[in-house]
């Protein structure tokens, strides 16, 4: 199976067999420490005691609570637990819940085998983050790590021991969803994101055993957020030197910072579904990155390659086993199939074992076995969730996380005087500000900008509000955002009406704020658009308020890139404040009031239009690139759209001005060993104070094989008083020009290459240097 999956893709890639074994790129060590011999003889005395049934039970997930994602619901909850059949629970959490079902495990199993208990905390626990591309924006490591280690701490006091985060998919097509999940379409940066989460969770020398630790799950393993056509859980077919240096980094980067677990992903790769890959499980993941934790399935992964056309129910279970998984979410094909496979010789004791083996490890190394309770009490939970200081961080990290784009004549910040108008669908929304996978989020505790606006105002500013427009008039849509908790609250009149009632008001105010964008649902699994504009009547409403002549200051909230050509030339000030979290009124208003200047940069391409997706910054060039010359005929280009984007990866403006300098090199000729460094001076040039993130991209510009036309490599937030200036220094070596050639070496290539810098990709200064050979 693995040379005939290894022989196929390199038939595919037209690669000669030959290769075969150059295709295999060295192994490389996992940071996190090697087996401890008490640990090993520990699980060996118990698994020694464990029949057949009992390992299998380690392998088998279920799901007890709420929040389900697909179909199916475990059934048998307490007799499965009581019987050994039940490794791990997801949804469970607060103190009791976790300890009934914990009180089963240790004191009614034949074996007293403790549960692992995760949970999808991924952008906080119960004080809620920005989502996660929001939080990617702000390019401040130390808050990122900062928020996960707030909901480490949170999740941990409520009974959980096992986070499924961070999601770290490379995502380049705004159209899926689940870009709000991870970091963006950058595998630098996203890689750097991946180790502070995986530091916040884990802590900073991975001892899952202290009692505020959880263990983290690296996802979705691999390659989830290329979906063809932007639709989730669709096909992804890729080229090994494109997997290698622009999808797996992220991965890899979090396994080597130690992350204890993986989740498989959904999607088909290159003719396998992830789940049961066995290149992808065994050979890259295992063999050559030397990963030793456990890996889950996502849910029912396993009994869902029956649709993708790999058999029934106990192939799918000895595909799954063989490729490398070790346990099954939700799906209980393991606990159906596995005694059977083994009876039928489709799968050996060893790899049950095996996995077996590495599921007690983690609960080993969580100190389950000394106090399967890890010191939970709701007195301890009480004291911790929501806790001031926690609320401050998540404040903190929602204004860091905005992105300004666009501030015509100053418009922002506003002043605090005068009347205001704020309408929109989500100026008084607490549910939306929250976001997808909001875990034990309460909404009636979040801030919505309603809120923000009006504590942050006081009586100085007069506020007036309409809804203007509902967010979507789509019916369906309504009901299922509904469905899952959405609770829109819909306005029957029609939209004419409601935006006539919203012009009023805004012609009585100095200023008119609309929030405006997507409910909370519409990003997040199973939410793929087509259509990136903003739903329903909602650029109606925008029009029809310009039409006023008041300033326009347009508050977006989105899970993704939008297309918002019609907004960039019209509003007066544009803010992306994606879902802000817990504490989304209070920083948006900071930012709208000038508490805090905005410096969250893009992590992710906002395109002009839909037919320009996948557009991404680090793209090839082409044979035939377009410069710009209208006339010319046979170019990489469309007749009906422009190439370039909306907004760039990397943009963001400030309510000050930053300049740069031409970036100075110590030497225009870097030696295969030595170190390069790249100096530039930024100043604020500006009337506030105010942070910028200076980013370093560089061009491989002649390769074997075709080298994107930038990529970033390094970026510092700095912060410069009005007027101050600051020289910056950047240092590269040659490892840092290293890539995947195609024989999936790692090399860097003597030749010419090109360091740009600048406060985003496209507004950068360029100079070049040589990579001497020798
Ligand atoms: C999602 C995962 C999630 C899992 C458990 C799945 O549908 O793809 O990201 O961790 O459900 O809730």
């Amino acid at each position: 199976m693995k040379r005939f999956f290894r022989t196929a893709l390199l038939l595919a890639l037209g690669l000669p067999l030959q290769a075969q074994q150059a295709a295999s790129p060295p192994r490389t060590t996992i940071a996190s420490a090697a087996d401890d011999p008490k640990m090993t003889g520990f699980i060996s005395a118990l698994m020694q005691k464990m029949t057949l049934e009992e390992k299998i039970g380690q392998l088998n997930l279920i799901t007890v609570g709420f929040d389900v994602t697909g179909p199916v619901i475990s059934k048998d909850v307490d007799a499965n637990i009581r019987r050994g059949a039940v490794g791990a629970v997801l949804n469970t959490f607060t103190p009791t819940a976790a300890r009934k079902l914990q009180e089963m495990a240790v004191k009614e199993t034949r074996l007293h085998i403790p549960l692992l208990f995760g949970y999808d905390v991924i952008h906080g626990h119960r004080t809620i983050f920005p989502i996660a591309l929001g939080m990617a924006a702000s390019w401040d490591l130390a808050a990122v790590e900062r928020s996960a280690r707030v909901a480490a701490e949170e999740a941990a006091a409520d009974g959980i021991n096992w986070v499924y985060s961070p999601m770290v998919d490379i995502a380049r097509d705004p159209r899926w969803g689940r870009i709000s999940e991870g970091a963006g379409e950058d595998p630098f940066l996203g890689s750097q994101i991946a180790r502070a989460m995986v530091r916040g969770y884990q802590g900073p020398t991975n001892d899952l055993s202290r009692s505020n630790a959880v263990m983290a799950c690296v996802k979705h393993f691999a390659l989830y957020g290329a979906a063809e056509a932007g639709r989730d859980y669709n096909t992804t077919d890729m080229s090994l030197p494109r997997m290698y240096n622009e999808y797996l980094p992220p991965y890899k980067a979090a396994l080597d910072a130690g992350a204890g677990s993986v989740m498989s992903s959904f999607n088909d790769i290159n003719g396998v579904p992830a789940t049961g890959n066995k290149w992808l499980m065994t050979d890259l993941l295992r063999q050559q990155w030397g990963f030793r934790g456990f890996v889950v399935t996502d849910y029912t992964s396993i009994n869902e390659m029956t649709n993708h056309g790999l058999g029934n129910d106990a192939q799918t279970s000895a595909l799954a086993l063989n490729a490398g998984i070790d346990q099954d979410m939700v799906g209980e094909v393991f606990l159906r199939n596995l005694a059977q496979n083994l009876k039928e010789g489709t799968v050996k004791q060893e790899q049950i074992d095996q996995a077996c083996r590495r599921v007690l490890e983690a609960k080993y190394k969580l100190g389950l076995f000394q106090d399967p309770y890890r010191g939970v009490t709701e007195k301890r939970a009480k004291a911790t969730l929501m806790k001031k200081e926690y609320l401050d961080a998540a404040r903190d990290v929602a204004r860091k996380s905005m992105v300004l784009l666009k501030n015509r004549n100053s418009t922002l910040p506003l002043r605090k005087t005068g009347t205001l108008a704020l309408v929109g669908p989500l100026a008084n929304r607490q549910h939306d500000v929250l976001g997808s996978w909001s875990a034990a989020g309460d909404w009636k505790q979040a801030v919505s900008v309603e809120q923000g606006i009006r504590q942050a105002a006081g009586s100085a500013v007069k506020v007036l509000t309409a809804r203007g427009v509902n967010l979507t008039d789509d019916a369906q849509l309504i009901a299922r955002l509904n469905a899952h908790g959405g609770a829109l609250d819909i306005d029957p009149r029609p939209a004419a009406a409601q935006i006539e009632e919203a012009v009023q008001v805004a012609r009585q105010a100095d200023v008119v704020v609309a929030v405006v964008g997507e409910a909370q649902g519409m990003s997040g699994e199973a939410a793929s658009r087509a259509d990136l504009g903003l739903p329903g009547q909602q650029l109606a409403l925008l029009k029809a308020l310009k039409q006023t002549g008041k300033p326009l200051v347009v508050v977006l909230m989105s899970g993704r890139p939008l297309t918002l050509t019609w907004e960039d030339e019209n509003a007066d000030a544009l803010l992306e404040t994606w879902f802000a979290g817990t504490q989304a009124g209070h920083a948006i208003a900071d930012v709208l009031f000038g508490l805090y200047n905005p410096s969250g940069k893009l992590t992710a391409t906002f395109p002009r239009s839909v037919g320009q997706i996948p557009l991404y910054y680090n793209h090839k060039n082409t044979g035939r690139p377009y410069l710009g010359v209208q006339l010319e005929k046979y170019k990489s280009r469309y007749l009906d759209e422009v190439n370039d984007p909306l907004y760039p990866f990397g943009y963001g403006l400030s309510y000050t001005t930053f300049q740069y300098g031409k970036p100075q090199l110590s030497t225009t000729t870097l030696g295969p060993t030595g170190a390069l460094e790249v100096r530039v001076t930024v100043q604020n040039t500006g009337s506030y104070d105010g942070e910028e993130v200076a980013q370093l991209y560089i061009r491989d510009v002649v390769g074997s094989i075709s080298r994107p036309v930038q990529e970033l490599k390094g970026f510092q937030k700095v912060f410069l008083k009005k007027g101050e200036s600051r020289t910056l220094t950047f240092r590269l070596t040659p490892d840092d020009l290293k890539f995947y050639n195609q024989d999936l070496q790692f090399v860097a290539e003597p030749g010419e290459f090109q360091v740009m810098v600048g406060g985003n990709s496209r507004d950068v200064q360029m100079t070049t240097f040589t990579l001497a050979a020798q």
